[in-house]
């Protein structure tokens, strides 16, 4: 009767994706991270585990699945959020960020994103409207003083305004002469991150080698950036009404103490980071988007004549700039710079019909689900229109969600979607980007995907 009692029924486990030995399915993930997605989700469908004997050997990643159904992304995000982690990927990212709001968790998680998200309301949000025409229209001048024909990086162009954008709304400072600094260490760290991410052995910090001590070097190099716009503030006698002064200002309700230093820095870091690359990088896909749609330009142009007409946007112009925010969805569906999120189950669960043992690492591939043809129909075609409101209704929340969902989702989104309505249409109406001839570029997922090499685009004037 006891023996009855204690006996457990066997566990149902996700399928496993085949590979050879030793390396397995892992293999060629590690090649090709998007072409995996396309050749295993169709062969093992919504929830599968990807193999390798290496995986046994090291704690981190031990168990991994990929995780496409959108009723078990619900589940893991939103339903059952207090079972999940963020994964291993976001641990080795707090050599830059700290404990800030994208890589701390639980209670202390909770406590710091109360405190930041009334600098996201939609009330201070209309305030920002002005930086980001100020810098929208500082990149336009600048490419519009360019000759016709004139190849321009179109990547870093972004970069350099909405790092000045987030910092300006932010911070109250622009970024001035640390641009250099930040063009030139964050492509190298992104790189340097991800590589650390997908190593199975990455190279520990104390390694007294040449490779280390460049990448360290890097990390300080930008977290000076951030600790100078600080100490600029602590020196200044000017009073303020932003982020930097609600987090230096505030004081815990229970002790109250002020936030030390150290977390001030990775907050405002994080901020800085989270809030500016990835709004470049959907506008650089946005621009190529653009060029390989001249139908799509058209109907912009016509948009920005009857409700703008020239003049810089306002907060009220937003809502009437519906096209302008379907081709933003559309671009996010087809390019999402967060293009992967990552879950580590602390406790067993279930997805479906499948059992998840404690420890799982869960990869949710939002740029699969975004183009998985049993969602979308034409999923590789560029098509605003599927974000009509009347083509929107009824579509599953997890099926797409640039911004992530559940307690974790984005606290940027609307600056983000409300930055992007403001800066396209005043670079649709003064100038056309189309790539140089024979210029090449591939989708490279680091951190965030981003084309490589930097997206070239000869200007032409309007
Ligand atoms: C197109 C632009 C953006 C995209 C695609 C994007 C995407 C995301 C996604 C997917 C997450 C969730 C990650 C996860 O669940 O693991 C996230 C979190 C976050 N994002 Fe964004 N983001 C964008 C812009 C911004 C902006 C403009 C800011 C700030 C000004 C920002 C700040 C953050 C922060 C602080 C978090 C962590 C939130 C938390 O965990 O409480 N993001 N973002």
């Amino acid at each position: 009767m006891e023996e009855e009692l204690t006996k457990q029924k066997p566990l149902n486990l996700p399928p496993i994706a085949e590979g050879g030995w030793p390396i397995g399915s892992a293999k060629k993930f590690a090649q090709d991270r998007l072409g995996f997605f396309e050749e295993y989700v169709p062969k093992y469908g919504d929830l599968f585990e990807l193999t390798s004997v290496f995986f046994k050997l090291i704690r981190h990643f031990k168990k991994v699945v990929i995780v496409t159904g959108p009723d078990m992304v619900k589940h893991i995000m939103q339903d059952n959020n207090k079972n999940y982690v963020k994964s291993y990927g976001y641990s080795v990212l707090k050599v830059l960020l700290g404990e800030g709001l994208l890589t701390s968790e639980g209670e202390f998680w909770r406590k710091q994103r109360r405190l930041l998200q009334p600098a996201f309301h939609r009330d201070r949000l209309a305030s920002f409207v002005s930086a980001y025409a100020e810098f929208g229209q500082q990149l336009v001048d600048k490419w519009s003083k360019e000759p016709a024909g004139t190849v321009v990086d179109v990547s870093q162009g972004f970069m350099e305004a909405t790092l000045n954008i987030v910092s300006k709304a932010m911070f109250s400072t622009d970024v001035g002469d640390a641009m250099d600094v930040v063009n030139r260490e964050f492509d190298y760290a992104n790189e340097k991150l991800i590589a650390r991410i997908t190593s199975p052995f990455p190279m520990p910090f104390w390694m007294p080698l040449p490779g280390v001590k460049r990448e360290k070097e890097s990390y300080e190099a930008i977290k000076n950036v951030v600790a100078q716009v600080i100490e600029k503030r602590r020196n200044s006698t000017e009073k303020y009404d932003d982020l930097l002064a609600m987090l230096m200002e505030v004081e815990d309700a229970d002790t109250g103490e002020k936030m030390s230093n150290q977390q001030i820095q990775d907050e405002v870091l994080t901020i800085f980071l989270a809030g500016h690359e990835t709004t470049a990088v959907a506008l650089t896909w946005l621009v190529h988007c653009l060029d390989e749609n001249p139908e799509v330009v058209e109907k912009l142009l016509e948009e920005e004549k009857a409700v703008l007409n020239g003049r810089t946007p306002t907060i009220d112009d937003l809502r009437s700039l519906e096209y302008t925010r379907m081709v933003i969805d559309e671009t996010l569906r087809l390019f999402p710079p967060a293009w992967i999120i990552g879950r580590h189950a602390t406790g067993p669960d279930k997805l479906g019909e499948y059992d998840i043992p404690a420890d799982t690492n869960c990869l949710i591939p939002v740029y699969y689900i975004h183009r998985n043809p049993k969602y979308w129909e034409e999923p590789l075609k560029f098509k605003p229109e599927r974000f009509s409101k009347e083509n929107s209704k009824g579509r599953h929340k997890f099926v797409y969600f640039p911004f992530g969902g559940g307690p974790r989702l984005c606290i940027g989104n609307n600056f983000a979607l409300m930055e992007m309505q403001v800066v396209v249409p005043m670079l649709v109406r003064a100038i056309k980007l189309t790539k140089p001839a024979g210029f090449k570029f591939k989708r490279e997922p680091l951190i965030t995907m981003r084309p490589t090499p930097h997206m070239q685009m000869e200007v032409q004037h309007r």
